[in-house]
């Protein structure tokens, strides 16, 4: 079988992060994307010479090309500007729209079957603008942010619990924005839901810790922004594309009617699998999350507004 191709656009911490992890659980070749010369390159090489230790046969191409992505199967999109502390990810709206409609344009036309994941913030208008300039269907369009935004829920509720987080099956809806919805009671421990097991303080205290997790990330590192957890999830999307698994992943996706929304991308849980989004799931919500959920919806449309598409 023909191994699988994946660009990462962007050698950042997220990118090269991203392109790390493929390469190591060998899920496909990748070319690793860059505007800054060396940067790719670099990367590229120092990841194949940890090959023989990592014992991974994956190869992976650092280039300042876009013909070097030609005929990927998927499109990994993390290159504009990170967060500084104080900034909000709509802050990065503007510039990263010129970044990222760039990068498209160039990926759409050398990979036409890819799918596309977004990665950059904002990153809900960031996926909007990717369907919108690559003409694409809006299946093979998804953004990385529920994921994330669940796997972080499910970290601090694991650390309240005292369990494994792997144990902790979590879910958070709405854009990837300071109005993401969390849902209790579809978060659960071996399936017990949590609003079973922590008390309603508690819980709106992880809420609230899960809606701020990126900036608390920014707040630390003071120059740059999270990329161990962003890259895992990415690249679990990546993985249930490229296996076909079909697996239900909160991802920020085109709506058509699911949820009481239409037009609009925003974070639902979807399967994922080969072609990108293969059905959306739609989990019963209280009438706040329901409400919750339209409001963040709203904002992302308010936003990819100011852009003038
Ligand atoms: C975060 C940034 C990447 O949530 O949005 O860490």
């Amino acid at each position: 079988m023909k191994k699988a191709k994946v660009t990462v656009v962007g050698a950042g911490f997220v990118g090269a992060t991203a392109a790390q992890r493929i390469v190591e659980k060998d899920l496909a070749d990748v070319v690793l994307i860059d505007i800054v010369e060396g940067l790719p390159q670099g990367k590229a090489l120092d990841m194949m010479e940890s090959a023989p230790v990592e014992e991974f046969s994956s190869k992976i191409l650092g280039t300042n090309r876009y013909e070097d992505t030609a005929g990927s199967d998927v499109i990994v999109i993390t290159a504009g500007l990170a967060r500084k502390p104080g900034m909000s990810r709509d802050d990065l709206l503007f510039k990263n729209a010129e970044i990222v409609g760039g990068i498209v344009d160039a990926c759409a036309k050398h990979s036409p079957d890819a799918v596309i994941v977004m990665v950059t913030n904002p990153l809900d208008v960031m996926t909007w603008l990717a369907q919108k300039r690559s003409g694409f269907p809006a299946e093979r369009v998804i953004g990385m942010a529920g994921e994330l935004d669940s796997a972080r829920y499910a970290y601090f509720i694991s650390e309240k619990l005292g369990c494994k987080p792997g144990d902790v099956k979590a879910m958070v809806l709405g854009g990837h924005g300071d109005q993401m919805v969390p849902v209790p009671q579809e978060t659960k421990v071996k399936g017990k839901p949590i609003t079973k097991l922590l008390d309603t303080p508690a819980i709106e205290t992880i809420n609230q810790r899960t809606r701020d997790g990126g900036a608390e990330i920014v707040k630390l590192l003071k120059t740059g922004s999270a990329y161990y957890a962003p890259s895992s999830s990415a690249v679990k999307m990546v993985r249930a594309i490229l296996k076909n698994t079909g697996e239900t992943i909160p991802s920020c996706v085109y709506l058509k009617g699911s949820y009481g929304l239409a037009d609009v991308y925003c974070g639902v849980p979807a399967k994922i699998g080969r072609g990108g989004v293969q059905k959306i799931v739609e989990i019963s919500l209280t009438g706040q999350e329901r409400q919750e959920l339209h409001r963040s919806a709203e904002d992302v449309r308010q936003n990819f507004q100011k852009l003038k598409i």
